[in-house]
């Protein structure tokens, strides 16, 4: 009898040890979960979490992120890591303007808090995507030494490659989930050089041992000499210069715009820009407002006709950002080695100047959301900025064409895609980079399509490299083409062809 019960009492013991454990390794950290959402009032499809994952504890350097899970099928959905470019931009501009869980409806006075719906376009109806704000110093994400806000891509990276081994220690359930990395505009260098980090873990056998497939990367940086090509034949193909200033400038230039070889092409290249000076930069379509008197044009009282007005509209009720930026980004200033400027930094304020991030400022400065989403208050991060200048970005990571030659042909699939309407990082560069790593053509330049109608086009290449346009979409393709974005997110993941 006795023996049978100290067999007994084992056996409870042990169940109780395999029932623990097996909640410590099922089960999301609850002091994570989003409980409510200031300024949304309905029922939330999926969990939302949120913190901090410290990456250097002796320092107290933490990022933050958001995690919405899939509204489809959590446990076999992919897992998404979505990157904001910049430098210095905050992923909650994916999260607020282009492909995150809700619509946000600005309040009636610029500081008023905006009321939030359901975004029927969200990328978490087909994935577990997590928000990262990186590096440190950026959004919310912050460190206790500020001389961490001297960095790069190369410690990016690395930081971004720690975050990920804590984050699936908190989140072990997702572990097995097939994982993506995806980002947009600087994101172009962020994600490759943090695939490669993945891939090199996963080859020298760290754990735990990430279930990376690939990547896509959105109108991204990727090489100075192919992105620093790529305006002029982009404003030509556009109609935005005439056919004699286009002999005359490649003449001069000899097809190389990106590192001016004369002072006869310098001076070709600078009547370009006189051409292409008063367009939207994001979006040559979209209208562009020059200097802050005419932000009373966004607000209502605007003197645009309709037609204009009509170009910033999607399925969406958020309506595209006004944007400014043609104004004061110099053209033909691509990405090259060395210190990246932040827009502050270019702009010389404090601020990005005449772009309209009021929607998302509002709610991500107000206390009440900040302690309901985790992040730390304003005395601790500081206000929170679109895209800050607080840090100082060093580009010293090269060209991207051999971390995507190195990835691809490691079998780790790779999407390109480009609004075709972005003159920031014109689909022309894009282009001729993904034709330039030489792999075999296996779809052929077509279009690919949306509800019958064409929505951009396609080519595909050996080693799962694939590119897309995205058919009069500016440079946030999922802020522009909501639908379209998701369709192809969808296909793309789920391994369809686009
Ligand atoms: C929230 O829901 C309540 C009850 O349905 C409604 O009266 C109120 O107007 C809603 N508020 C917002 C901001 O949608
Ligand atoms: C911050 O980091 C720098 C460089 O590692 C170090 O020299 C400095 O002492 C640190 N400052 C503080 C306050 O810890
Ligand atoms: C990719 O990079 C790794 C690490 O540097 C290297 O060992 C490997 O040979 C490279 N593979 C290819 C195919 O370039
Ligand atoms: C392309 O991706 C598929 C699905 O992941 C994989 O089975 C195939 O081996 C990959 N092809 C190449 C050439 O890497």
């Amino acid at each position: 009898m006795a023996g049978n019960a100290v067999v007994f009492r084992c056996f409870t013991l042990l169940l109780i040890c395999v029932a623990v454990s097996f909640v410590r390794t099922q089960s999301a950290p609850e002091s994570a979960l989003i409980t409510s959402i200031p300024g949304f009032n309905g029922t939330l499809p999926s969990k939302h979490y949120a913190g901090y994952v410290t990456v250097d504890e002796s320092r107290g350097r933490k990022l933050y992120y958001y995690f919405v899970v899939s509204e489809r099928n959590p446990s076999q959905d992919p897992v998404v890591l979505w990157l904001n470019g910049g430098p210095g931009c905050s992923s909650f501009d994916g999260f607020v303007y282009e492909h995150g869980p809700f619509n946000f409806e600005a309040g009636k006075t610029p500081n008023s808090l905006p009321t939030l719906h359901l975004n029927p376009y969200s990328w978490s109806k087909v994935s577990n995507i997590v928000y990262l704000d990186s590096p440190a110093g950026v959004g919310f994400s912050y460190s206790g030494n500020e001389s961490d806000y001297i960095t790069g891509d190369l410690k990016t990276a690395s930081d971004s490659h720690t975050f990920l081994f804590k984050w699936f220690e908190l989140y072990p359930e997702f572990l097995s989930n097939p994982f993506y990395i995806v980002g947009e505009s600087y994101a172009g260098v962020y994600v490759p050089t943090l695939s490669y980090e993945v891939a090199k873990g996963i080859d020298e056998g760290v754990k735990p041992v990430l279930n990376f497939k690939g990547y896509m990367v959105g109108n991204g940086v990727t090489d100075d000499e192919f992105d620093g090509n790529a305006l002029v034949p982009f404003a030509h193909g556009m109609g935005l210069i005439s056919d004699d200033l286009y002999k005359e400038v490649t003449s001069e230039c000899r097809g190389n715009y990106y590192n001016p070889a004369s002072d006869s092409c310098e001076s070709k290249l600078e009547k370009v820009d006189e051409d292409l000076e008063g367009l939207n930069i994001y979006d040559i379509l979209e209208p562009c407002y020059h200097g802050p008197a005419t932000i009373k044009m966004i607000n209502g009282n605007t003197k645009l006709p309709v037609s204009f007005r009509m170009l910033g509209e999607t399925e969406r009720p958020l309506p595209v950002r006004t944007r400014m930026f043609g104004r004061a980004w110099p053209l033909r200033s691509p990405v090259r080695d060395g210190l990246v400027p932040t827009w502050p930094q270019l702009l010389k304020t404090t601020s990005v100047l005449c772009t309209n991030d009021e929607v998302a400022t509002a709610w991500l400065n107000n206390e009440v959301v900040r302690q309901a989403i985790h992040a730390e208050s304003v005395n601790v991060v500081d206000t929170w900025e679109l895209c800050t200048g607080r840090i100082q970005f060093h580009h010293d990571a090269g060209s991207m064409i051999k971390y995507h030659k190195n990835l691809t042909s490691k079998g780790y699939r790779a999407l390109i895609f480009s609004g075709d309407h972005d003159m920031c990082v014109p689909f022309t560069g894009s282009q001729a980079w993904t034709r330039s790593v030489g792999y075999k053509i296996v779809d052929e330049w077509r279009p690919w399509i949306v509800n019958d109608q064409v929505a951009g086009f396609l080519q595909g290449y050996d080693y799962n490299l694939t590119f897309i346009t995205i058919k009069g979409s500016g440079h946030t393709v999922a802020e522009y083409k909501p639908r379209e974005a998701l369709e192809f997110y969808t296909r793309w993941l789920d391994g369809r062809k686009i």
